[in-house]
């Protein structure tokens, strides 16, 4: 079901399922001839709260420390190694549901799940995640960070929208 307060993953991938080379390399994905922002800031009005893990943190820290990407939403990190928080983000280690059931119990718009591949299989895993943008590049980078990992559980989608986007592809499920 569609709902302001859904939990979304918005992701981009490789055709070949990765987010990411092993050395965390995006270049991959920036040099492809995309449209406009590829539907990013449509996307991210709707969004009120931002959860990432730590490692996505650290590559945005790295690469865009001066400009912090979500500086008008609240911004959780989980990690087990940070605590606290500084002025852009809340470092957090909570039991994902009992998380997102407090985050849901507030008004507001969608929780992005920005990823990476590592918090979202245990979003996966305990079936957290409601609906799903992801945006396929035309590439195959052989190797590096999937996108999704290993997991036991059947999780059926419905697909709700498909758009092109020069080179990209978007797709839109929700779950059944
Ligand atoms: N293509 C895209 O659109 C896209 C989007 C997002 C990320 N990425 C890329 O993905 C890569 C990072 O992904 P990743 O899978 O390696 O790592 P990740 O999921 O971003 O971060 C993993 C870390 O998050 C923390 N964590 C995960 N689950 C947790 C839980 N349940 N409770 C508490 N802490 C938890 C742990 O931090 P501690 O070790 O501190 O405990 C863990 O080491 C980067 O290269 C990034 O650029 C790409």
């Amino acid at each position: 079901m569609i709902n302001n307060r859904n939990t979304i993953l918005f992701i981009a991938s490789s055709l070949d399922g990765y987010i990411a080379t092993k050395d965390d390399s995006l270049e991959w994905l920036f040099k492809v001839d995309g449209e406009g922002d590829n539907g990013y800031s449509e996307f991210y009005d709707t969004v009120d709260t931002i959860v990432m893990g730590r490692r996505t943190y650290d590559w945005i820290i790295e690469k865009e420390m001066d400009q912090f990407p979500y500086k008008n939403k609240k911004c959780f990190v989980f990690s087990k190694s940070l605590k606290g928080s500084n002025e852009y983000v809340e470092f957090i280690d909570e039991d994902i549901r009992a998380f997102v059931e407090k985050q849901k119990q507030l008004d507001g718009g969608k929780i992005w799940i920005v990823g990476g591949g590592d918090l979202l299989l245990d979003f996966l895993k305990e079936q957290l995640i409601d609906e799903f943008i992801i945006t396929i590049a035309p590439t195959l980078i052989g190797s590096g960070i999937p996108l999704f990992k290993e997991f036991d559980t059947e999780i059926e989608l419905e697909l709700i929208g498909l758009r092109r986007f020069n080179q990209f592809v978007e797709l839109h499920y929700i779950v059944k």
